[in-house]
This record gives C-alpha cells, structure tokens and sequence, in this order.
C-alpha cells in the first residue's frame, strides 16, 4: 500500500469505528503487516481532549479474520482477568470489511541489552502468574503440527546436515508431547517472543499481540521466547526464569517441569524453526544448531 492507500485505510476504519465523535486523524504511520492484508498503524489525532496516540490493527485479508477474531475475544472476554498489563481496547469492530480493533498506545519496544538477569526473571515471574490462569470459556486448544509439516521439517533438517543426531528424536516424538503434558493446562499466550511485548513509561511490561492465544501447558511459552531471543543475540538466563516462573506458578522446580521444558524447546527447534534456519545468516543459525546439541544432551540425562 502507498501512503495515500494507506491514509484512506485508517480514515475508512476510523469512521467506521465512530471516530469522529473522538476526534481528528492527523497522521497515521504503519507499525506491521501490509502484504498478507493485515496492517497495524500507529494514529494520531486532536480533539477537545487535546492529541492522542492510539494503535489501529486492521485485518481485512479473509485468511487473517479467525486470528483477528480471537484477539478481540481476547480483550473483551479475558482482558480484565488476566495477571499481565495489556493495553486497553478502545473500540472494535467485526465488518464485512475485517475485523478491527482500537488500541491505546501503550509503550515502547523493551531494550533487552540492557536487562540484568532480575529483569528478565521478572518477565518470567509475569508468564508464571499468566499460567495460573486456567478460562474455561476459553477452550481452544493449541494447534498439532500436521503430518505433512513434520516431514518437511523432517527434510530441512536433513538439508542442514543433522540426520543422524535427529533421527532418533523423530522416532519419539509422542514422548516430548507426553513429558509436556505432565503439566497442567493453562492459558498461553501462544506468540511471547520479545516483539510481542512493549515497556510503558513506569518500566512495567506490557502484553500486546494476542491473536494466538490458547491453551496448552506453560513452556511453549517460555521456548519461544529463549529461542527468538537467542536466536537475536541475547542470552535469557534460562535457569534464572525457570526458577522465577515455577515460583509464581506454585509449580515445584522439579525434574518434571525440566524435561517438560527442554521438550517444549525440542519440539519448538525440531518443527517451527527449519525454514528459519534454512536461511538465516550465521551466527544467528550457528546458535540454533549449538542450542539443538545443547537440548538433545538435556533431554538424555
Ligand atoms: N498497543 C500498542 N501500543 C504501542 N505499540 C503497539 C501496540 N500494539 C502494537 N504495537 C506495535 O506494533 C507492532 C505490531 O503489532 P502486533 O504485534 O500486535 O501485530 P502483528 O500483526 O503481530 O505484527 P507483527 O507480525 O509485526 O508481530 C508491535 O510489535 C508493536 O511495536
Ligand atoms: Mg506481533
């Protein structure tokens, strides 16, 4: 979309969602998305309460309505409930045209090179104090990878040169699933990668993006997050937030929530990352591959 596209997509949505009665659009900036149909703004408007800044996430493409519907589900059904801040939904609308939802502007991206290990431990507590939640309004289940995802995950890895120290976790697959699942069911947020995640003025964390959240058993979360960061340069103190988030999870650090760990960032390297890593440039791929090494040892012992 070209700037004048885009201006007229904010200002379509912006009456649609009765922003007049607000106030006046003054600018508008892309935050994400434009290709698949999806598009996220940062807007700025005046009016008699002076300017404001609100964030507009607009998914019109049909492929991207069932993610947009469930985060508006999300704000409105769950929002108030959780243990995390997120930012509060202004208005939303479900159109002929996509669904859209009105957001406050709620911060700025963290600056992870500057955390200490207590700052990351923190965030970790946060998830922890999310898990205790269990919705039973909120039943979704986490989706299986398919057949078909597995082997051409399966052929990736191949491609890389890792058949032989993956074929023997390929064959038992249901076993990571199974040391998983000797966790409780909670409510994930299913997409916590530290683009997900924003600091507001008083340094707290806010929790944005949720059109993947769902059910499931607490370290997929925390695998996506060690894993994308690494995978970016940091080094999340791994054993430092697991002791944080069993604690405010009132889940014993035991060996049961070890393996259940190590088996949610297996099955996250083995399944999700192969065309990531197909392409990426070292080192970000040479610390993936050193992970997987790292993991395969863990889950032995
Ligand atoms: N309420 C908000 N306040 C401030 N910034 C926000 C807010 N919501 C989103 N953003 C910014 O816009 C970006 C994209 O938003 P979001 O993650 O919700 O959409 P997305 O469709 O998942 O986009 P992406 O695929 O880039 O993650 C965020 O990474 C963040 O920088
Ligand atoms: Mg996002």
């Amino acid at each position: 979309m070209n700037a004048t596209d885009q201006w007229a997509d904010v200002a379509h949505w912006w009456l649609l969602l009765g922003g007049d009665r607000r106030g006046e659009l003054v600018d508008a900036r892309t935050l994400a998305g434009g290709a698949s149909g999806s598009a996220v703004y940062l807007i700025e408007t005046s009016g008699e309460a002076g300017p404001k800044e609100y964030v507009l996430k607009v998914a019109s493409h049909q492929t991207l309505r069932a993610r947009a519907n469930r985060e508006l589900s999300f704000y409105r059904d769950l929002a108030h409930h959780v243990p995390v801040v997120v930012p509060k939904l202004v208005a939303a609308i479900e159109h002929s045209d996509g669904t859209c939802l009105l957001l406050e502007s709620a911060g700025a991206a963290p600056t992870p090179e500057h955390w200490t290990s207590a700052r990351w431990a923190q965030l970790a507590t946060e998830l922890g104090r999310l898990h205790t939640q269990t919705p039973t309004q909120w039943t979704r289940p986490p989706r299986q990878p398919t057949a078909e995802e597995v082997e051409d995950a399966t052929r990736t890895w191949e491609s890389l040169g890792h058949t032989q120290l993956l074929a023997p976790l390929w064959e038992k697959l249901d076993t990571l699933y199974a040391a998983l699942s000797d966790l409780p069911t909670c409510l994930r947020h299913g997409d916590w990668h530290l683009g997900n995640l924003l600091t507001d003025p008083a340094d707290r964390f806010v929790w944005i993006d949720w059109q993947e959240v769902c059910l499931g058993h607490g370290p997929e979360d925390l695998a996506l997050l060690w894993q994308r960061a690494e995978f970016d340069g940091h080094t999340p103190p791994r054993d430092a937030m697991l002791a944080a988030y069993a604690e405010a999870r009132r889940l014993p650090a035991d060996k049961s929530l070890h393996r259940a760990t190590v088996a949610a960032e297996l099955l996250l390297l083995l399944i999700a990352w192969p065309p990531y890593l197909a392409h990426a440039p070292d080192p970000r791929r040479a610390r993936m591959f050193h992970r997987l090494e790292r993991l395969i040892d863990a889950w032995k012992h």
